[in-house]
């Protein structure tokens, strides 16, 4: 059966709900969401949206902070788009409903403003330490209560429906296939737009601070469809996730390094100032990076952050969710040292997209995680990432209200899911061993520090392992885990030869053969897309992209 919406957006997340929100206003609107309302990496943000609030602060400033974060590869048209943005997008949040923190001065009830590595003034709007979960319940209750929305859980997207010509060249999207994963039933879902908001892909690495769902679905449908894909050898890792075997990669927000957390060797020794002046409060990129050179030369497990000389008041007021988390293992961030390690947190590349979210591929949209608009650069700042959601969702639906009114209309109906030949697997096992192997893989030659020789390893075994999993797809049944494997497995494979590729260091790729910044060469995003082989090639085009 196929259905039939104005816009089809994949992904439930801020992305996706924003677009939603701003598309439902002229047309039918059908949200595929992978799992529950709570699920997305959107609802487990704890530490706030950036953005210019007070009178101390000027948009030149957030500007500046996020190029300098960005390390020569953040597009400047876009940065002053989302950046100037930012106000307008909190007001139409509290308009829907978001309560953010204010002071507790009654005489001053203005945003309480936090801030966090990179950011030179305090400008963190957050909602306690819980920013994303505040933020979300109120979008999806007021995007399931539009009638004009239509949200569908527990769908997995399979693969995008492009229209091609005679020699087989991608001419626009129609839509996508999507299992329901109660049933397996594989649906046809047609858009006049298709709008991936489908996250990040925190799950192609073994810790990771992101939502089991993170398996860069949408990055990978994109770059098997023929999109171009932009910059996925920056891949930002968090210095402060907690260390605890039951913890399962619980973030601790860096606005507890904002509000005077100090990260601290095993022995006491804070050590961040060797790295830079900015101490415990640089960028990610260096935070994470130190901590690892640290860890690798001292054989330790983890490093500590610190909050035993603030306020024990204060701490709990502030970081209710975190206090009691950490509770909930035994441990008092108000007496004792938290114990630390880095784990993968943020995708700055994805499908590469121009100023108005528009892909490579006509009729095919791409926002939030999943996407690369040039804000990031080369190392997202704290706190941006929702904030270009915001941005983004909405700057393409009102990119795509006004294509789809000059957009050729859809001749018939795509063909149906066809199951061929596949029956059901019985060795599940290949499933599991190929997960397992590709996390690992990532994190032990692709992760924060890499090396020509690791990335080789890493790409000989990575082939062997598509091949693999690639007959294992078509020979049997689909499942979710199925097409995850092959999403990750995908994912990794772009992100080993966007690695390769760049030969030098810059932002949060650090490589061990190229440890300088060589702007001559690289001052430029790695854009592949597939070649006729099926393996990446690389390319150079120009934005924006032009649909007509
Ligand atoms: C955090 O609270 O540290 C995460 C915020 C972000 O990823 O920008």
């Amino acid at each position: 059966m196929t259905r039939k919406a104005d816009f089809l957006v994949i992904g439930g997340g801020l992305a996706g709900l924003t677009f939603a929100m701003h598309a439902a206003k002229t047309g039918k609107v059908i949200v595929l969401n992978k799992a529950s309302d709570e699920d997305s990496a959107s609802d487990k943000a704890q530490g706030g949206i950036a953005t210019v609030m007070s009178e101390d602060d000027s948009f030149e400033s957030h500007e500046h902070d996020t190029l300098r974060s960005g390390a020569g590869l953040c597009h400047e048209d876009v940065v002053k788009l989302c950046t100037s943005s930012g106000p307008n997008a909190i007001e139409e949040l509290v308009r829907f409903g978001v309560e953010f923190s204010r002071n507790k001065d009654q005489n001053d009830p203005s945003y309480d403003l936090g801030k966090e590595g990179g950011h030179s003034k305090r400008r963190i709007l957050h909602a306690g330490d819980f920013t994303g979960h505040e933020v979300m319940t109120t979008l999806v209750k007021a995007a399931r209560a539009e009638p004009n929305i239509e949200v569908l859980d527990h769908q997995t997207a399979i693969d995008l429906i492009i229209q091609r010509d005679d020699a087989g060249n991608p001419l626009r999207c129609l839509g996508a296939y999507s299992m329901e994963q109660k049933s397996g039933a594989i649906e046809t879902f047609c858009g006049r737009c298709t709008v991936l908001a489908t996250g990040g892909a925190g799950k192609v690495y073994l810790y990771t601070s992101n939502p089991d769902i993170a398996s860069g679905d949408g990055m990978a449908m994109a770059y098997r469809a023929g999109a171009e894909m932009a910059n996925l050898e920056f891949v930002q890792f968090h210095p402060t996730c907690l260390y605890h075997p039951e913890a399962k990669s619980f973030l601790l927000s860096e606005a507890l390094r904002g509000e005077g957390g100090v990260l601290r060797l095993a022995n006491g020794e804070e050590f961040l100032h060797k790295y830079d002046e900015r101490g415990s409060l640089a960028t990610r990129d260096i935070v994470a990076r130190a901590i690892d050179h640290e860890l690798k030369k001292r054989g330790d497990d983890h490093v500590l952050l610190d909050m035993t000389a603030l306020d024990p008041d204060f701490l709990v007021e502030r970081f209710p969710n975190i206090h009691k988390r950490c509770m909930e293992l035994g441990l008092d961030m108000r007496t004792q040292p938290l114990p630390v390690v880095p784990a993968a947190h943020y995708f700055c590349g994805g499908i590469r997209t121009d100023i108005n979210g528009r892909s490579s591929l006509p009729g095919l949209y791409a926002i939030g995680e999943s996407a690369c608009t040039g804000f990031h650069g080369a190392n997202r700042l704290a706190s941006n990432s929702l904030l270009e959601a915001l941005v983004f969702g909405k700057a393409a639906a009102q990119d795509s209200i006004s294509w789809i009114e000059k957009a050729p209309a859809l001749r018939g109906d795509p063909p149906d899911w066809d199951t061929g030949s596949a029956v059901d697997s019985d060795e599940m096992v290949v499933v599991s061993q190929n997960w397992d192997e590709i996390r690992r893989l990532m994190t032990n030659y692709v992760g924060i520090v890499r090396s020509d020789k690791r990335l080789d390893r890493a790409l000989r075994r990575i082939n062997m392992m598509l091949d693999e999993i690639q007959e294992y797809y078509w020979n049997f049944i689909l499942t979710s885990d199925l097409v995850e494997l092959r999403n990750i497995s995908i994912v990794a494979q772009l992100v080993i030869h966007a690695a390769r590729h760049r030969k030098e260091s810059r932002g949060l790729h650090y490589t061990l053969d190229y440890p300088k910044l060589d702007d001559k060469n690289f001052k430029t995003d790695t854009v592949l897309k597939k070649g006729p082989d099926g393996s990446p090639e690389m390319i150079k085009t120009d934005l924006p992209y032009d649909w007509s």
